[in-house]
């Protein structure tokens, strides 16, 4: 991306004391939040629609005086105007964020994922206020099993999905809003994030929470594709890091080298419960299914010095599988449904 503002134009720490966090209730907004409860000094302001993703239950533990939840819609002009008017920097999560989803009912990704960045980047050009927007790998489409190569910062957008063609539409409004109108963006794409507080559509708490329900795991196609795991805090210290640290106008990829199979990932989750490891069900495959996606960091790791904290997944997916069994009250009530849905796709 081309740089319209001076590259020492970085945000400075001391300057953010509150931020304003769409979709802070959801997976990985409200790690944020929780992350930067711990690591940091600032106040948060959420603005969170709760959609069937959002829970508030995730920030419920949070201290009060420094948390706020808005409940509303990032296509909410005035709402969103008011709010970015009285903050320092706005951290954009929001979004309708599930293939699957998307290729049932493709309508709300192109309304929040696309009309809520354009209002909330014409808030932050009116206000001012500095703005990083969290994207996605698939942007990029998908890689061959075989590709030596991985997605980095010049890899042509090629999206497959309705949920990825409107993220990579988000991210270009985004890259314009720089370019024409001086909005101090910053835009993230990472690859595929687990930890706590997912919601159970997903794969990887789908099939911990399939096993705890006593349900087999399910398993797409021949469970060949690929995905680049990382932990949800090293995605969301390298957000912070980007917000703080990254130059204006530039994109950053975040992955953490963590290229599994599907299948390895189901076997580990059914391993790591003490389940047979061929225990599981394949279903039908998603149509237009990325087959591979690989991320290569380098330039945040050389640029901004960020480097990820999580290095064994098989540690990690241990203490995500405890999570899930220690806060059954959390995703319970979501379980009939969620598998009530895939049941009519056959999945
Ligand atoms: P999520 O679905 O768990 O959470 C999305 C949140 O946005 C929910 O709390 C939901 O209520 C809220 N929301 C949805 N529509 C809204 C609207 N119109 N107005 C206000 N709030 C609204 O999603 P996630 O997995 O936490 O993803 C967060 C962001 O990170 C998304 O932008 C996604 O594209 C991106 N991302 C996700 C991953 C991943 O692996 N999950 C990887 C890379 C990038
Ligand atoms: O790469 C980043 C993206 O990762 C984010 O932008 C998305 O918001 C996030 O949902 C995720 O997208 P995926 O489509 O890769 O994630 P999902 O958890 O839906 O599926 C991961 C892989 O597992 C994918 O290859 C499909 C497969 N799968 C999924 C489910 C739900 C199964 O085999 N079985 C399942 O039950």
């Amino acid at each position: 991306m081309r740089d319209t503002v001076s590259p020492s134009a970085r945000a400075s720490v001391s300057a953010m004391q509150r931020l304003l966090v769409t979709g802070g209730a959801g997976f990985i907004g409200s790690n944020f939040v929780r992350w930067l409860m711990a690591n940091t000094d600032v106040s948060v302001v959420v603005l969170d629609k709760l959609t069937y993703a959002g829970n508030e239950d995730s920030l419920s533990d949070l201290p009060a005086d420094r948390v706020q939840l808005v409940v509303g819609d990032i296509c909410d002009a005035e709402l969103v105007d008011s709010l970015v008017a009285d903050t320092d920097a706005i951290v954009h999560f929001a979004a309708e964020s599930h293939n699957d989803n998307s290729l049932n009912d493709p309508w709300p990704f192109v309304q929040t994922n696309i009309v809520g960045t354009y209002t909330l980047l014409q808030a932050a050009r009116k206000h001012d206020t500095r703005i990083h927007h969290i994207s996605t790998d698939e942007v990029y489409g998908d890689l061959e099993l075989d590709d030596p190569d991985k997605f980095d910062e010049s890899t042509p957008y090629n999206p497959s999905s309705p949920y990825s063609s409107s993220k990579g539409a988000s991210d270009l409004l985004v890259r314009a809003w720089v370019r024409s109108f001086g909005v101090k963006a910053t835009i993230s794409n990472c690859s595929n994030n687990y930890g706590p507080y997912q919601h159970i559509e997903k794969f990887i708490p789908r099939q911990i929470t399939n096993v705890l329900s006593g349900l087999r795991p399910k398993l797409y196609g021949t469970g060949e594709n690929v995905r680049d795991w990382i932990h949800v805090d090293d995605h969301n210290s390298a957000v912070w890091t980007i917000l703080n640290h990254g130059v204006i106008g530039e994109t950053y990829l975040i992955g953490a080298d963590g290229e599994k199979n599907n299948k390895e990932v189901i076997e580990s989750i059914l391993g790591l419960l003490g389940q047979p490891t061929d225990a599981y069900d394949l279903v039908t495959d998603r149509p237009g299914h990325d087959m591979r996606y690989a991320i290569d960091s380098s330039k945040l790791r050389a640029e901004l010095g960020w480097k990820p904290k999580y290095r064994n997944f098989t540690e990690g997916l241990m203490a995500t599988i405890d999570w899930y069994k220690a806060n059954d009250s959390w995703w319970r009530p979501a379980k009939e449904a969620t598998e009530a849905k895939y049941a009519k796709t056959g999945q």
